[in-house]
């Protein structure tokens, strides 16, 4: 089929664009504004049509579009840090964005999926969220996903629009930009930088290898029903001074780097997700955490030509901004 993929020149948009084509011989259509998220290099090994632009602009939309049998929407600003410290482009690019792919989507009658995440579920102390718990965000990263979210149902119920949401756990693996936990620590402990722990690192977070994500969303494109909402959670659990200690070990690093520093505002203690839904369509995770956590330190230690440029770009700007001070 011809798959337009937007946000797919981000973490997991472009390995989920890679398994399409190279897999399954999809035509795919990458569509992406090219923030300090997205960069060309991911897909420098994925056969593709590259369209530069913002989904929130109908022109660049229309473009990318032409002759999509499918939509598969990644696009969004994803840290909840930078949805703390400015939450504009969030409000900009999950509710604007995300109405102009509607629209666009309608009008052709182009299947929709849009990819959501466990945090619109907000924190649960115990237990999992299914698809039938209700909204709770609590930053505003999670809450414009939420609204995101909302305004893909109205567009089903209302237009009738072929549209499903999956909502995926923690992603981790290869090309995630090192804003995030797990690449954080591990270029930060391969470099003998500190490893700044929010509070007490005890808020548990459900890890999901990308490739497992990347299948369950191909699972829900290939098989959901519309109107329906997919849950794709990891195998296992984790606290986050667990995954910093595993880190360490795998990295050889001393655990004298590790720092507790101030907690994030709002911080949700624990995400959890339950995927019978999803493993209905016969799609179930094949990346234990342990050995993901493994592949994903050699990648980074592999591929110094990928982030040697990020740590030196406008990412330095961002951790002194985040981290300066409270690591002094
Ligand atoms: P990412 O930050 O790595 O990539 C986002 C991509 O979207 C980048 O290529 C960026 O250039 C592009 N983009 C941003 N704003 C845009 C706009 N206005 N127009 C066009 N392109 C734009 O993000 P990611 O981690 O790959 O996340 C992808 C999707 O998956 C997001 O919708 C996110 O909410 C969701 N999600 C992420 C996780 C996770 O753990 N990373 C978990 C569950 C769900
Ligand atoms: P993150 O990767 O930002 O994902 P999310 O907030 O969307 O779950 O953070 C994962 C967890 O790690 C979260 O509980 C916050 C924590 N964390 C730290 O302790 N230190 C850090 O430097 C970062 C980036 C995150």
């Amino acid at each position: 089929m011809r798959l337009l993929v937007c946000g797919g020149a981000g973490f997991i948009g472009s390995n989920f664009a890679r398994i399409r084509a190279r897999d399954h011989g999809d035509d795919v259509v990458v569509l992406d504004k090219l923030t300090y998220a997205g960069r060309r290099e991911n897909l420098r090994d994925v056969e593709h049509r590259f369209v530069h632009g913002a989904i929130e602009d109908p022109a660049a939309v229309a473009e990318a579009i032409d002759g999509a049998d499918a939509l598969v929407n990644f696009a969004a600003e994803t840290h909840v840090d930078r949805s703390i410290a400015a939450p504009d482009a969030f409000v900009q690019t999950q509710m604007e964005g995300t109405y102009a792919l509607l629209e666009a989507a309608r009008e052709r009658a182009v299947r929709y999926v849009q990819v959501s995440t466990d945090e619109v579920y907000g924190s649960i102390e115990e237990g999992s969220f299914t698809e039938t718990s209700p909204l709770n965000p609590s930053s505003p990263y999670s809450a414009t996903k939420a609204g995101a979210d909302l305004l893909v149902g109205s567009y089903v119920h209302t237009y009738g629009l072929e549209g499903a949401i999956v909502r995926g756990s923690n992603a981790y693996g290869p090309y995630q930009y090192p804003e995030k936990l797990i690449p954080l620590m591990v270029l930060n402990a391969l470099h003998g930088d500190a490893l700044p722990v929010y509070g007490d690192g005890m808020q548990v977070r459900n890890w999901l290898f990308v490739e497992d994500f990347a299948r369950g969303i191909g699972r829900v494109l290939d098989h959901g029903l519309p109107g329906e909402a997919y849950n794709v959670g990891g195998p296992d659990e984790c606290a986050n001074i667990e995954v910093v200690r595993r880190i360490v070990e795998l990295t050889g690093a001393d655990e004298s780097v590790i720092e507790h520093v101030p907690d994030r505002p709002g911080h949700d203690r624990r995400y959890s997700l339950s995927s019978d839904k999803t493993r209905a369509l016969g799609w179930e995770p094949q990346v234990r955490f342990a050995e993901g956590l493994e592949r994903t330190v050699a990648w980074y230690r592999d591929n110094g030509w990928w982030w040697e440029p990020i740590r030196s770009g406008e990412y330095r700007a961002y951790y002194e901004r985040q981290y300066g001070r409270a690591l002094g």
